[in-house]
């Protein structure tokens, strides 16, 4: 059996020129259309305690996964973290794009290349103390996880661990997420 990280590699697809000329994008979709890689990407990112000793060292014992609830940020974390959250048997909450969330929520604004976007949480989908498991496809710049966590240590929950697919070091994410715990699948 293939370790994962070179399953990964070896079904994603890299585009040249895409989004624009000069950027390669990690396709990740073939990834998720192939039953065995999904389940092992999965399975891996519901499991951060099996890897990352600060959150195994957040468990209460063998049945606790060292969080209790996984959120997912619009769009393709939600691929990810409903699939995630059952596997560890909690349930998931969403981070939405501006304006997608009908009742009181929080906002967060985070940069991208070009001008801000902005993130929304609903104030009563977590409560104080509750340990978040955040989970995304990418890792890039950190932009779109930073103010997820924000948004998360707002309502007063605490970060277990960030939880991606893939890691693009190059760009600095981890080091702008700093100090919570970053799981990374595939590193490139
Ligand atoms: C992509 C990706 C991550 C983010 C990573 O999302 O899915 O969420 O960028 O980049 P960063 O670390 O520099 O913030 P995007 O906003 O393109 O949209 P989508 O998930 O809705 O497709
Ligand atoms: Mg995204």
């Amino acid at each position: 059996e293939l370790p994962l990280d070179e399953l990964i590699a070896s079904i994603a697809v890299d585009v040249p020129d895409f989004p624009e000329p000069g950027v390669v994008f990690r396709d990740l979709t073939p990834v998720f259309a192939d039953a065995e890689a999904f389940r092992r990407v999965v399975d891996g990112l519901a499991a951060p305690a099996r890897t990352d000793p600060r959150v195994a060292a957040l468990r209460s014992g063998q049945d606790d996964p060292g969080f209790d609830v996984v959120v997912g940020v619009e769009a393709r974390g939600f691929l990810l973290a409903a699939a995630v959250a059952l596997a560890a048997g909690t349930g998931v909450v969403p981070v939405r794009k501006a304006g997608k969330l009908p009742r009181e929520r929080i906002s967060a604004d985070y940069a991208l290349e070009y001008g801000t976007a902005t993130l929304e949480l609903h104030t009563d989908s977590l409560h104080k103390g509750q340990r978040v498991l955040l989970v995304d496809d990418v890792l890039a710049t950190g932009g779109t996880l930073g103010a997820a966590v924000g948004l998360v240590e707002q309502l007063g929950a605490v970060v277990s661990a960030v939880a991606v697919v893939v890691e693009l070091p190059a760009l600095g994410g981890r080091e702008a997420l700093a100090p919570h715990s970053v799981h990374a699948l595939w590193t490139t």
